[in-house]
């Protein structure tokens, strides 16, 4: 069989075990899976019956245009509606935006560590990238800018960044969109925007209208708890939204998550709930893990990272030992921080589940 030779490079994902297979092994009752920084919570009510009631409509196509979770879209955020378009998913939109703009030898710059697919975009596109280190976990934007060439296709900033929760407040940040060439495209990865509380955010939509090689990235998949639906939104200037129609199939975003993420969006006082649990709990869990000894990086989204060498356990196998225990977590040495451990903010009992264990493990003892 012929194929591109340029993806013997590349790992495929590989899921984890169900979680029934992980209760069966380990003689369980419950696992809390605190691993891919979803939302605890199911969709909201509304969610669901607005879905129940799409059903029998499922035999058509999707609309091709999402042009009812448009208007939703268009109406919160105040832009056209030509300045939006719809994925599977903001993993489909970052992998469109690869093919829209990247091709062999294009470059592109993201931070290290930061979200993994960006790495593999750049890898599936045969293009060059720099990885540019986090500094005190955070982006180094003055080294990214530094990165940039003329033949830089595509810059990533992933704002609060995943695995480390850091984020960059909107002046900096602005000052780096003002200094990258407008020939570059930049993508802003707001998918944890919902949970930041920090004094310096502001919004970045507005910049829209002077920056038309800016995209921005939002997800439904994650305080709307619809990752299970696959869809996710980007904005920019019509032109750069009309190249990324060129490059997505047609029906890319399905019928129950249109009305999916429409109903979610029109609910904002549900979303604040929300917001407020991870918030508070966000600041329970790092309090908690300092009172341990265990240090951790300031986070503004639904997870936190956490320091795991020096505890009785080596940090290599904290993540198996708290699975073996019921929780499930992120292993740092498997996206470029080891060391360390990603925990997302779960339910208030979830929480409580992941600090005993951890405070067991920690402390060598064995399960209870
Ligand atoms: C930074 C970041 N961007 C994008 C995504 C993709 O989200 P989705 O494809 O579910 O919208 C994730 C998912 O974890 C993420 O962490």
């Amino acid at each position: 069989m012929k194929y591109r030779t340029a993806l013997d490079a590349l790992t495929a994902y590989r899921p984890g075990p169900p979680l029934a297979a992980i209760k069966e092994r380990y003689g369980l009752e419950r696992v809390a899976k605190l691993a891919s920084n979803e939302c605890p919570e199911g969709p909201f009510p509304e969610v669901l019956a607005a879905m129940r009631e799409a059903l029998p409509e499922l035999n058509r196509y999707p609309d091709g245009g999402c042009v009812d979770l448009k208007a939703v879209v268009a109406g919160r955020t105040g832009l056209a509606e030509n300045q939006l378009v719809f994925g599977n998913g903001s993993c489909e939109l970052l992998m469109l935006i690869g093919r829209a703009v990247l091709g062999a030898g294009g470059h592109m710059i993201f931070a290290r560590p930061s979200f993994v697919v960006y790495e593999s975009i750049a890898r599936v596109e045969e293009a060059r990238y720099d990885a540019v280190p986090l500094r005190a976990h955070a982006h180094d934007l003055e080294a990214m800018l530094e990165a940039v060439t003329p033949e830089t296709r595509l810059v990533i900033v992933c704002n609060p960044n995943n695995p480390t929760g850091t984020f960059l407040g909107a002046s900096q940040l602005r000052e780096f969109v003002r200094a990258v060439p407008s020939e570059t495209v930049i993508v802003l990865d707001e998918a944890y925007i919902e949970y930041v509380n920090d004094p310096g955010l502001l919004d970045t939509v507005p910049w829209l209208s002077e920056h038309e090689n800016l995209i921005i990235l939002r997800t439904f998949s994650k305080i709307y708890g619809l990752a299970g639906m696959r869809v996710g939104y980007g904005m920019a200037h019509p032109g750069f939204i009309e190249v990324l129609d060129k490059v997505r199939q047609p029906f890319n975003v399905t019928t129950l998550a249109q009305v999916a993420a429409g109903t979610a969006m029109r609910l904002p006082e549900r979303v604040a709930e929300r917001r407020a649990h991870v918030v508070r709990e966000r600041a329970r869990v790092t309090g908690a893990l300092e009172d341990l000894g265990i240090r951790t990086v300031p986070s503004q989204a639904n997870f936190v990272l956490l320091d795991i060498e020096g505890l009785a356990v080596p940090g290599k196998e904290v993540p198996q030992a708290l699975l073996e225990r019921g929780v499930m977590t992120r292993s740092g040495y498997a996206m470029g921080c080891p060391g360390w451990l990603r925990v997302t903010i779960g339910s208030t009992d979830e929480n409580d589940l992941f600090l005993s264990v951890l405070e067991e493990v920690a402390a060598g003892r064995s399960r209870s």
